[in-house]
């Protein structure tokens, strides 16, 4: 592992899909010139449509052209991806793609590595990997090794059937399950603030923190993927995965060593100590919302069961905000609460650490409320930490004031922080999986949403659509929080 210029073939499922071409063409770009493919590495694209190399090769340079908004002046990067026609069902067309791979092999001097990396829908997972291992496409000298994107199943049931069908062709070392979140930088960034500093993890426990709150909220509404989305929902579309996993980031143990193995298992513990909710307490745990028409930024636009491809009658949830609690030591009786959905007043995910009260308030006398310590991970669109404090009012002798220290990670000149999927992708490269999900955290999640998911889909929400395109989500959600005497802490909170 660690071989920072990994020579590899990459053969992408779904070339010709939007995820390969807003995402996966520019990141390996990025990774070109900044000479971390050196030129030992083809890309071969997969799908169904027929085309040449050559149109192919026009289709990424646009794409690169388009993300970086420059023109590609040199063919060397573009010279290096190739195409291939699939048709999944078909041995003959696998065993072109294979001979094809042979040949690159040889010309690109690539030691029989490949990647695999499935971006399309999941319904030919299964039929893929089993051709890709029956045609001999697996069998290499190098490593091997696949790249997935979600949903990775329905629930734990059809997780557990795509698993075990993957799992005939690679073994769990070799799966890289996708989840971009943990590509992003302020994400990773979580655990070095916890475990760099010695005035944290101190207090990281149920002493210290009165709650933790995270919310990610988006201003887009379901664009063009309203098929897909209607049938997943932001409960398995965001929070099974991206909530979940900062949750088990914040919450976990410090891993005994920064490997892969370590980090994955204090991770899974934490999602092991989710308190399962059962069907009867669903209400009580969480809130489901679908937005209705409304104002973003400034545009009028319709409400979910107006875009396309929507059922006119969906039950289908946009908005999700809930209470979960970890039932272990260091947690017991602090509530993680989570909220989530599109079609928000703005875009921005944030975790908001809030930490009890100091015990006595010696200003009080003063008729001062002192405002709680926050620390606050801005995870996009900007990146950074801030930590709200207080100090004397200057000039008066025993006031206080809410101040706050500020360190913004992308208001650095020069830093310009690498996209989540060019970072995965060279890890997957170097294989290392530290910042991929592990199978065992895919069933934990499911397992915690599962419950919630079938109680919603059973019981019709008869108040949807119940929040306004550009708002924060419906009144239940601050609810959730004031039973407990919370609130949201606001996106832009700037001291009480
Ligand atoms: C994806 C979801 O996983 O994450 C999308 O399928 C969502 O619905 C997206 O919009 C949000 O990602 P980001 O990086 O824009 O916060």
């Amino acid at each position: 592992m660690n071989n920072m210029n990994p020579k590899s073939l990459i053969v992408i499922f779904g070339a010709t899909g939007d995820l390969a071409k807003r995402k996966l063409f520019p990141s390996i770009y990025k990774l070109y010139q900044k000479g971390k493919l050196t030129e030992e590495f083809a890309v071969v694209g997969v799908a169904r449509r027929p085309l040449s190399h050559e149109e192919f090769r026009s289709y990424v340079r646009q794409s690169v052209e388009d993300s970086t908004s420059q023109e590609l002046k040199s063919d060397t990067f573009i010279s290096h991806f190739y195409y291939h026609s699939l048709d999944v069902t078909s041995t003959a067309s696998y065993q072109e793609l294979k001979s094809l791979l042979e040949r690159l092999d040889e010309a690109y001097n690539v030691p029989g590595n490949r990647i695999f990396y499935l971006a399309m829908a999941p319904e030919f997972f299964g039929t893929i990997t089993a051709h890709l291992k029956s045609e001999g496409l697996t069998a290499t000298n190098g490593w091997k090794r696949l790249v997935i994107e979600k949903p990775f199943g329905h629930d734990l049931k059809t997780a557990q059937q795509l698993n075990q069908e993957i799992r005939k062709a690679f073994s769990e070392k070799e799966i890289f399950r996708i989840d971009h979140y943990l590509g992003k930088e302020m994400v990773q960034n979580i655990e070095v603030i916890r475990f760099a500093n010695a005035i944290f993890e101190p207090l990281w426990n149920n002493r210290f923190i009165a709650n933790i709150q995270i919310t990610s909220s988006e201003t887009l509404g379901v664009e063009d993927r309203g098929r897909y989305y209607d049938h997943s929902g932001a409960l398995r579309d965001m929070v099974q995965n991206h909530m979940l996993q900062m949750v088990a980031l914040l919450a976990m143990e410090p891993p005994i060593k920064l490997t892969t193995d370590e980090i994955r298992s204090e991770k899974v513990k934490v999602l092991r100590a989710l308190r399962p909710i059962a069907h009867d307490e669903v209400e009580q745990y969480f809130v489901r919302g679908q937005y209705g028409k409304g104002i973003v930024k400034g545009k009028e636009v319709v409400g979910y069961r107006e875009e396309n491809n929507v059922d006119p009658n969906s039950n289908t949830e946009t908005f999700v905000a809930g209470k979960l609690m970890i039932d272990n030591f260091r947690w017991a009786g602090v509530p993680f609460y989570i909220r989530t959905g599109k079609r928000m007043t703005e875009k921005s995910t944030k975790i908001v650490v809030q930490f009890k009260d100091v015990p006595m308030n010696l200003y009080y006398r003063t008729s001062e409320t002192i405002s709680p310590n926050l620390l606050v991970i801005h995870i996009q669109p900007d990146e950074g930490i801030t930590l709200h404090l207080n100090a004397k009012k200057s000039g008066e002798t025993m006031k206080t004031t809410p101040i706050k220290l500020d360190y913004c990670n992308n208001c650095i000149d020069g830093i310009n922080t690498p996209e989540a999927y060019e970072k995965l992708l060279y890890d997957c490269m170097r294989g290392d999986a530290t910042n991929f999900t592990h199978w065992d955290e895919v069933a934990a999640s499911w397992s915690f949403i599962d419950p919630i998911s079938e109680v919603w889909e059973n019981t019709k929400a008869a108040d949807f659509p119940n929040y306004e395109a550009g708002s924060m989500g419906p009144k239940a959600a601050d609810e959730l929080l004031k039973k407990d005497g919370f609130y949201w802490w606001p996106i832009h909170y700037n001291g009480l």
